[in-house]
Formats: structure tokens, sequence, C-alpha cells
């Protein structure tokens, strides 16, 4: 394998040399106060990442991957008693359907086609009909395609009919635009390893401070129930289990490089820049991208595999040369790939991608022929 792997699949990604170093900044106890004040630290700049979002919302740390924080959001904020409307048009957002599923928490999914967009008309008539909808949970980049879901529309309803919004913003916090007050924001679920460009192990849930505060029964979960965390990462600082040490040491690192490179809108106009890029060969070599750019977040975009090779062989050409890419979900697998482009890449890393694409193109992942 090359020494230097460029990630392009949707986290992990491509480490800086800052954030690689961070992961060795020493052996150091969870139940320490210095530990305490860096999950206060963390917390706090989490919450700062959208500046509408500081004072009003309060982050948790958790240890697990995104579905940990998405599934510990839902577990302690969908309520028992009331449906929440899931709206879905790929695997994560299935997904949360399926965790309130596993919590048995009443829910009512509004399912789409994973190549289409949400059904807002359809959101608003189940909205404007049933008064007991009141929360709606949702993904702001569905990861599946690399749909950017229209939220602005979304959380305009949720405004409106007074719903609360519970976001699944894992592959998308702290590049993709957030409207906490527009869109009626409850609550969002977030990882270290994506746009925050952390590694993986540490993920988060930023709620209103009400909604923290408001008293609740447990969340039918002894782990991924938030509140404890909440009350002791906000109070002395620990956290109710052993937090991923070295994790949040790479956390805080890539934490300070997101807020000195200009913060969330200058890591979207440079994923913007970066996708803009590698469609340009893509497009030179005959590659159709899967959604409309205006449809697409600045993150990942998908593009269909072309007939002159398949997934197998297109991988495999370019991991020869250092470039993982990332094959379609589910019912999606055979007809696309998709390329991320997340990390810590050069303007040269790009160039290579273009030259290690062009070289697949002229033979190296052809498919066999009949
Ligand atoms: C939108 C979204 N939600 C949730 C997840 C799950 O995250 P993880 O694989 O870290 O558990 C992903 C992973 O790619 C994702 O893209």
């Amino acid at each position: 394998m090359p020494e230097r792997m460029i990630l392009l699949n949707p986290g992990p990604v491509t480490l800086s040399p800052r954030v690689r170093a961070a992961l060795g900044r020493g052996d150091w106890c969870h139940r320490e106060p210095e530990f305490a004040a860096l999950v206060r630290s963390i917390n706090e700049r989490l919450a700062a990442v959208y500046p509408d979002m500081a004072g009003r919302y309060e982050a948790v740390l958790l240890t697990g991957s995104g579905t940990a924080a998405v599934e510990a959001m839902l577990a302690t904020f969908a309520p028992r008693e009331q449906r929440t409307l899931v709206l879905a048009n790929g695997v994560y957002g299935e997904r949360i359907a399926a965790m309130l599923a596993a919590h048995g928490r009443p829910h009512e999914l509004l399912a789409g086609d994973w190549t289409a967009a949400v059904d807002l008309a359809a959101l608003e008539q189940r909205l404007a009909a049933d008064p007991m909808l009141r929360h709606v949970a949702v993904v702001q980049h569905e990861t599946t395609t690399g749909r950017l879901t229209d939220l602005a529309a979304i959380g305009a309803l949720c405004r409106r009919f007074g719903a609360r919004l519970l976001l699944d913003a894992v592959s998308s916090f702290g590049a993709e635009h957030i409207d906490a007050t527009a869109w009626n924001l409850q609550a969002l679920a977030g990882t270290a390893n994506k746009c925050l460009h952390g590694v993986p192990g540490l993920a988060f849930v930023l709620a209103e401070r009400a909604a923290w505060a408001a008293p609740k029964p447990g969340a039918g979960s002894l782990y991924l129930d938030l509140r404890p965390y909440h009350r002791a990462q906000h109070g002395d600082g620990y956290s109710p289990f052993t937090q991923a040490v070295q994790v949040a040491f790479a956390l805080d690192e890539a934490l300070r490089e997101h807020a000195e490179a200009g913060g969330w809108q200058a890591r979207q106009r440079l994923y913007r820049e970066r996708a803009a890029r590698v469609h340009c060969v893509l497009a030179e070599l005959g590659l159709a991208a899967l959604l409309p750019e205006a449809e697409c977040s600045c993150v990942l975009r998908s593009y269909r595999v072309p007939a002159w090779t398949d997934y197998a062989r297109l991988h495999a050409a370019l991991k020869a040369r250092g470039f993982v890419i990332y094959a379609g979900q589910g019912r999606l697998a055979p007809a696309i790939f998709r390329i991320a482009v997340m990390g810590d890449l050069t303007p040269d890393d790009l160039t290579r991608l273009g030259q290690a694409l062009t070289a697949a193109r002229a033979g190296g992942a052809a498919a066999p022929g009949p």
C-alpha cells in the first residue's frame, strides 16, 4: 500500500500532521481535572462552531461513532408518548426510524426514493393534519447519495407548526450551514471524524439548554442516556463512562485547526473547490453525477459507475495509486460510487487523483472484454 493514503470515503479522513501528532500527547486519566477541563473546552467550542448556537445550545461528548450520537440523541429527546415524524431518502434516514423502533418510540416514516428530495408537500400535509406530530427527525447530508437536505424549507415548516427538529448532522457538522433558530432545532448529532477532521471514537450531541433541563424519564439505555453525561460534563467535567482520551486530544487539535482556518464557511468553500475539481476530471472522463450539483452537499458526491469498468476494479486501480474511494450503499451499490473531499488534502493530491483516474480509464481498471 502507498505510504500516504488519501481517504476519499466519508470518514475517517486523511489526518493533518497536527492532528496526528496530538494523538501522542500523553497518558492522561479520564478522571483527572486536566481531562475534565479538556472536555469542557471541547464542548464549548463545539457549541460555538455555529455562533448562533453559542450560549443557547450545550454539547455533550460521547465515546462512540456517529451512530452512537444519533441513537443517543433519539433515546434522550424523541418523545415516548407522541410520534416522531422521520423523513428518509437514504440509509441514514431509514436508520433513524430503525433506531426509534429499537427503542420502542412511536414514529411515522415518510420514506422517499433515494434519488429524490424529501417530499415537502407531504411533510406540510402531515404536520397540518396531525397536531400530535411535534418532532421531526431528518439527516442534513444524506451520505448515501450526497444529497443536501433542504433544511431551509423543512425547518420553516417545523417552525410554522411548532415541531422540534432532531438532526443527524454527522456528515455535515462543521462544513454545511446550520441555522438552529430558523429550523426550530432541538438537538443535533455530530462526530469527530468527518468535517471536523478528527479521528473516529468520539461523537457529540448539541441540544438546547431547555431540552437538557427538562425532566424526562430515562432513555431506555444506560450508556446512551445523555442527561447523566450532560449533568457530569457541565458539572465537574467528568463523564459517566471512560472517554476516548487520545481521540479527545485529536478533536481538540482538529477544532483549533477548524477555527484557525476560518470555521465552517471556510471549510465549505474549500470542499466546494475540491468537489468542483474532482467533478471536472470525472466529467472529462465521461462519468455522470448521480444528482445535479445544486442538490449536492459540499462534502460528497455520487457518480455512476461507467460502462468501461466496475466498482471493484476502479477501487483497486485507485487504491494502488494511493486513493480510497467509496462504494454505493444498499440498492444503489452496483450503480454508483462516492467521492468525499474531507480531510487534509493538498491541491497536489487532487492533481494526482486526476492522473490516477485518467490512468484507470486508459486501461488500469478496464473490465475484461466479452
Ligand atoms: C449522515 C450519517 N449519519 C450517521 C452515520 C453513521 O456514522 P458512523 O459510521 O460513524 O457510526 C454516517 C456515516 O457515514 C452518516 O453519514
